[in-house]
């Protein structure tokens, strides 16, 4: 574990303190709060890190100074809170960050510490960040997944985030709590190399950074409500109103030319009217004046400043219409030199959708997949699912052949039946007026050309060099895990399972169950299932099975657990939903590590013999990534190294997948004789909540280093 040198100091400071704290703020008995919240500590010094804020104390964020030297940037100190924004010129409760979304972009350079001060603002609800693509070796605790790294920051408490930069790449953060990530809690985390390759290019002028995400009218509460509900009631959240880029969309029009530009959209698109934007302004400003005496005219005058209170809002408070760069719905635009090379990073945290994009007159090289160089290769348009990260080379067009003075970018919806209209942004060349492209954005392709994505997975070959090692062979893997996906029905609510297990995540964190040595008293300690039944018929939805190709299906908080090193194959299975027929794609997403995307194959995966068919799977130069699509009716083959000691989520990124539980945990070298090393250094922040808390005030100062290991 490299980088935990880092930790030793102050994990040993924090112990004696917040063990300390604890014993005096509770002597007895546990916070009337219940299992879920974190003891306080009111005492905890500011120095320390990382801290728990009470609300009693200064609410004010605290700096925080590391005990070690941290190398890299100053602490990010955010509060997340609720705001109003207009991400597509109409207004919506969010999740912002100062008061703003999307969340501050943190730029880093490879192997810098990163600090973020995390203030939770939000009156009724815990939040937790988790930083995607970084690896946090060594560091298992600040991954910010709810239930499985760390306890929910309560509502007024803080923490502290530390980790370091691991490797060059395109990330991104966002929340990881019920469906935080779809109320807008996210934002990029770019990773600079201090020896770029590209920026060696002579023509190299510089990043552009996209960051994608799509956008509901309906909050996630109702959003989240509507999936747990029971047999007939489910409700779907169906296709996102919007997709924003950087943030920013246009709701129920389109900047560029309507029509033709993308098939299978069923709605009346309109072209975004700057005139309109501008005559509600001006009737906005007009003034409600009272016209005439008495109290008729008073309430005229009422009835009309009402009205205007109405209709004025969404355009007051996004400040000007769709086309006005200032406004908090866009349009985005790019500014570039001609002849130029620009490093555009793609990255994507839609809640559903996944997407295309394209640029207008512009090839792209790709040269990057998840924080990963990649064999450079040309193509005209990118997909990309959630969770997943690219980055593309454009080359400007020389000065002499610049035609027109902006193009359009394009992101439109793959995949599934698109009922949300693309979203546009400018490439605008030096010296040009501030005006949109002329002409047709390019065409999204057909939406159920799932043979395009896959010959686009298909061409990521990693890029031989430093950072790049090939998978262990063959030979060497320990353990394949075959994961079936499917949809069942668990007492009369629709669950996603995998191999008929459907994911709930325990009231206490995992990490806490394995370091105080409580595990069984905090999930089902049953190994999670390996495989499926020889007999299951993928091309059959799981009601119309032979019983004997079924178990029943269970809710629960199972994990599967790899001893320290290990080298394991995963190979994801899908199969038929409960629909006869239908399948759909998943973005699979791994904490803690990158895998190799061994390869892709078609129906029913058979490990023995497909896993070792070159014509499937590539040993030589298979693509490191944190995020691989799972095709419909196909399988998917990973493999990974089970080097980074921690709890880690395994998980479809598609977000309210996930909520119904399409997930796994992975307990990754929690050995007894690791344990006690992770009891003393896991912040106590992290972890002290439900039965951990109740276990450390039952055992409250025996010293971490000679106590006896925890029987569980
Ligand atoms: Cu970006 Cu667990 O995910
Ligand atoms: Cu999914």
């Amino acid at each position: 574990m490299p980088s935990v040198e880092l930790w030793d100091a102050h994990a040993v400071h924090l112990l004696t303190c917040c063990a300390l704290v604890l014993a005096l703020a509770h002597p007895v008995a546990p916070s009337s709060r219940g299992a879920m919240a974190p003891a306080p500590t009111p005492n905890a010094p500011a120095s320390a890190t990382p801290t728990v804020q009470s609300p009693a104390t200064t609410p004010a964020p605290v700096p925080v100074t590391p005990t070690t030297p941290a190398p890299g940037p100053a602490p990010h100190v955010w509060n997340v809170e609720y705001i109003l924004w207009a991400p597509d010129c109409k207004q919506h409760g969010m999740i912002g960050i100062n008061g703003a979304f999307p969340g501050p972009t943190i730029t880093a350079y490879a192997g810098d510490l990163i600090t973020v001060v995390v203030n939770n603002k939000l009156h009724t609800e815990g939040v937790v960040i988790h930083w995607h693509g970084i690896k946090q070796i060594g560091t298992p605790w600040a991954d910010g997944t709810a239930s499985i790294s760390q306890c929910p920051i309560n509502p007024g408490e803080t923490f502290t985030y530390e980790f370091k930069a691991d490797k060059a790449g395109t990330y991104f953060y966002h929340g990881h709590f019920g469906m935080q990530r779809a109320a807008g809690l996210y934002g990029s985390l770019i990773v600079l190399d201090r020896d770029d390759p590209f920026e060696k290019d002579p023509m190299y002028a510089g990043d552009l950074n996209m960051l994608l995400s799509d956008w509901y009218h309906e909050a996630v509460y109702a959003q989240a409500a509507g999936l747990e509900r029971k047999d007939d009631h489910f409700q779907w959240v169906g296709e996102p109103q919007t997709l924003l880029i950087n943030g920013k969309g246009q709701f129920g029009c389109t900047l560029g030319d309507v029509g033709k530009f993308q098939k299978g959209i069923h709605r009346d698109a309109t072209k975004c009217d700057r005139r309109d934007g501008e005559r509600v302004e001006a009737a906005c400003d007009a003034g409600c004046e009272r016209k005439g005496k008495g109290s008729e005219a008073e309430k005229e005058k009422a009835a009309c400043e009402d009205e205007k209170a109405e209709n004025c809002g969404v355009v007051r408070r996004s400040e000007c219409g769709p086309f006005c760069r200032e406004t908090q719905c866009g349009p985005v635009v790019f500014d570039v030199e001609p002849g130029r090379t620009y490093r555009l990073r793609i990255a994507s945290t839609t809640s559903l959708s996944a997407l295309n994009v394209q640029v207008q007159g512009h090839k792209l090289t790709v040269v990057e997949a998840d924080g990963n160089l990649v064999e450079p290769f040309d193509v005209d348009d990118i997909d990309i699912y959630s969770g997943e990260s690219y980055s593309v080379l454009l080359n400007t067009t020389a000065a002499k052949q610049v035609s027109s003075p902006s193009y359009w970018i394009s992101v439109g919806v793959i995949g599934r039946r698109p009922r949300t209209l693309p979203a546009l942004a400018v490439l605008r060349y030096a010296g040009s007026k501030n005006e949109l492209p002329a002409g047709v954005p390019p065409a999204t392709p057909a939406w159920d050309d799932v043979g395009r994505s896959k010959e686009f997975a298909k061409k990521l070959k990693a890029r031989a060099g430093p950072g790049y090692r090939a998978p262990p062979g063959t030979t060497r893997v320990h353990r394949t895990i075959a994961m079936l996906n499917t949809q069942e029905l668990v007492d009369g609510q629709i669950k996603w399972a995998i191999n008929h297990v459907s994911l709930s995540l325990p009231a206490t964190p995992y990490l806490g169950a394995y370091a105080y040595g409580i595990q069984g008293q905090v999930f089902d300690t049953t190994p999670a299932p390996a495989t499926f039944h020889s007999s299951y018929d993928i091309e059959k939805p799981p009601q119309e099975q032979k019983p004997e190709a079924v178990q029943p299906v269970t809710v629960s908080d199972r994990v599967y657990t790899f001893a320290h090193g290990e080298v394991v194959d995963v190979v994801l299975q899908n199969a038929d939903m409960r629909k006869h027929g239908v399948s759909e794609s998943h973005p699979w997403h791994l904490h803690g590590h990158d895998f190799w995307v061994l390869g892709y194959g078609e129906g029913r995966c058979d490990p023995e013999q497909d896993l070792k068919n070159k014509e499937f799977i590539n040993t030589v130069n298979p693509p490191l990534r944190n995020t691989a699509v799972l095709f419909p009716h196909g399988w998917t083959a990973l493999r990974f190294v089970a080097d980074n000691p921690g709890v880690w989520a395994f998980h479809c990124h598609i977000e309210p997948h996930l909520h119904m539980g399409m997930g796994v945990v992975f307990a990754e070298g929690m050995e007894e004789r690791r344990l006690r090393e992770l009891k003393l250094k896991v912040p106590r922040e992290a972890i002290m909540c439900g039965k951990t808390a109740l276990a450390a005030m039952a055992r409250p100062l025996a010293p971490a280093a000679t106590s006896p290991s925890p029987s569980p």
